[in-house]
């Protein structure tokens, strides 16, 4: 793979490999894991669904009120890594998150199946709830406040958007020698460069790689997309 295979926008070459994994196996696809800080440099990382890009950013939805809500107001830098087993290919990608638009969060809640709406009126996100049975009394509570009309988006709910700085592209090669394209964001626009790749125990990666491809391919009618989130 060549920097001139790619072309000149991390992000068109995002969406083509996120198409090619989507097409190969759509479970989890869009399952990307979020990294988040607090001010004084505490990480978390959790999974989280990619839902789509628009403007030079990526999307995905959260409750505000969330553990990582509070590091994001606080701390706005994130970073986001997708693995597509698959495919054998890695995407990484730092930035700075922003709320979404109301409008876009409203659109895109309006749109979600109305179990998860009411979800995310009865689940107070990352706080301790006492029992599943509280849990289930929560969403009986929304279930009957909206009985017989439409699940207006919670003030506390809504999407994120990355502006991304950083995008690497990592491609585990069976010739032993990984690919790894790092684009910047510069004020001329995006620069790129090869990075030296992992030598030590790739190997393994690329047997499992073979591996998961050809069960991949087996198996690539299967599986329903993410719709829960
Ligand atoms: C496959 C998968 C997809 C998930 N998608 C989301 C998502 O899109 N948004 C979200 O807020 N949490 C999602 N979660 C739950 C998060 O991983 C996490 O438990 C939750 O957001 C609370 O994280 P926090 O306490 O760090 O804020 C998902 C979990 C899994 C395993």
């Amino acid at each position: 793979m060549s920097q001139e295979t790619l072309g000149p926008d991390p992000l068109s070459v995002f969406e083509s490999w996120f198409s090619e994994a989507r097409a190969l196996d759509p479970r989890f696809a869009d399952a990307m894991t979020l990294a988040t800080a607090t001010p004084d440099g505490r990480p978390a990382a959790r999974t989280v669904l990619y839902k789509g890009s628009s403007d030079g950013a990526l999307y995905f939805v959260s409750n505000y009120g969330s553990s990582k809500g509070h590091e994001l107001e606080l701390n706005p830098r994130a970073a986001l890594v997708f693995f597509w087993a698959n495919l054998n290919r890695q995407v990484r990608i730092e930035g700075t998150v922003e709320r979404a638009p109301a409008e876009w969060s409203d659109r895109y809640f309006a749109a979600r199946a109305r179990t998860s709406q009411i979800g995310a009126w009865a689940s107070a996100q990352s706080q301790v709830i006492a029992s599943r049975e509280a849990l289930e009394a929560r969403i009986a509570e929304a279930e009957a406040r909206f009985r017989d009309q439409p699940v207006p988006r919670p003030p506390n709910w809504g999407g994120y958007r990355l502006l991304p700085e950083r995008i690497e592209f990592w491609l585990g090669q069976d010739a032993r020698l990984h690919d790894r394209f790092s684009y910047r964001s510069t004020a001329t626009g995006w620069q790129v460069e090869r990075l030296s790749p992992n030598l030590i125990a790739h190997s393994s990666v690329e047997r499992r790689g073979r591996r998961l491809r050809s069960i991949a391919a087996r198996n690539s009618t299967g599986g329903e997309q993410n719709t829960a989130w």
